[in-house]
């Protein structure tokens, strides 16, 4: 089976970006199943129905989530009927699943699993580790081709301890959050596909999705800056392919990334 999982889509930049490219990719590397991170997909800010009803038409099939997840309010309830999933880890309570079997047909069925690191983080979020191996416990003995588990954290060495703590265990832990790709992705020793970010999905000339110039002010002023997201101009598309085995662990994976002018 063949994965694709894209990073952060941030805003309508991210949106279209993602309709313009999903389509060819998916026909080009015969995608089974494709995946993104939504927590910025609402201009930037959370997601919503509407949105994320957009982006499943452009071909991604399932969502996660993070900590910008329920920054629309209106999402609390919208979650609960759309495929998405937000952090498992959050307090039990919490509005949406942790976790997700997608049912492919005979292609098997996917677990999919969003995690909340806690480093750097402000976010009220149980240990991941404790319950991405709770979540993998409740699973055992299912009949499952691949688990993917989305771990969106800040700090580079929480990615890698949880690519590290669940190589073997799952078919492939990849990182979102920082919005900045890295070149690591590889297959861990144990056979689990890994990256520590997948990047994100939209506009190239700004500062993780926001206009540049706010964040420099942010560094060279004393007086708090309004964000607003970065619409127009070149777009980067980020994503990882991983090809599962028959175990359910992975053979490989690879970055595919484009600059859309
Ligand atoms: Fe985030």
């Amino acid at each position: 089976m063949r994965i694709l999982f894209l990073g952060d889509i941030v805003g309508s930049l991210g949106r279209a970006t993602t309709a313009k490219l999903l389509p060819t990719i998916r026909k080009r590397d015969r995608v089974n199943l494709s995946l993104a991170n939504a927590e910025n997909i609402a201009h930037g800010r959370g997601a919503t129905q509407e949105t994320i009803e957009e982006v499943l038409a452009s071909g991604v099939d399932y969502f996660t989530g993070g900590n910008h997840i329920f920054w629309q309010k209106s999402f609390y309830e919208e979650i609960e009927h759309l495929p998405v999933v937000r952090p498992a880890n959050y307090p039990s309570g919490t509005p949406g699943r942790g976790e997700a079997v997608i049912d492919l047909g005979r292609l098997g069925r996917v677990l999919l699993i969003s995690l909340l690191g806690r480093t750097f983080m402000r976010d009220v979020a149980d240990d991941p580790f404790a319950t991405v191996s709770e979540i993998l416990e409740k699973h055992q003995g299912e009949d499952l081709q691949a688990t993917i588990v989305d771990m969106h954290a800040e700090a580079t060495s929480e990615h890698q301890a949880m690519g590290f703590y669940l190589d073997g265990r799952v078919t492939a832990v990849v990182g979102t959050h920082t919005h900045v790709g890295t070149v690591d992705a590889r297959v861990l020793p144990g056979g689990t596909a890994y990256v520590t970010d997948v990047g994100m999905v939209g506009s190239l000339d700004s500062i993780l999705g926001v206009k540049k110039e706010i964040i420099i002010q942010n560094y060279v002023s004393a007086l708090p800056q309004r964000f607003d997201w970065e619409d127009l101009g070149p777009a980067i598309f980020n994503s990882v392919l991983i090809e599962t085995d028959k175990g359910g662990l992975a053979k490989s994976i690879k970055r595919i990334d484009q600059v859309v002018d």
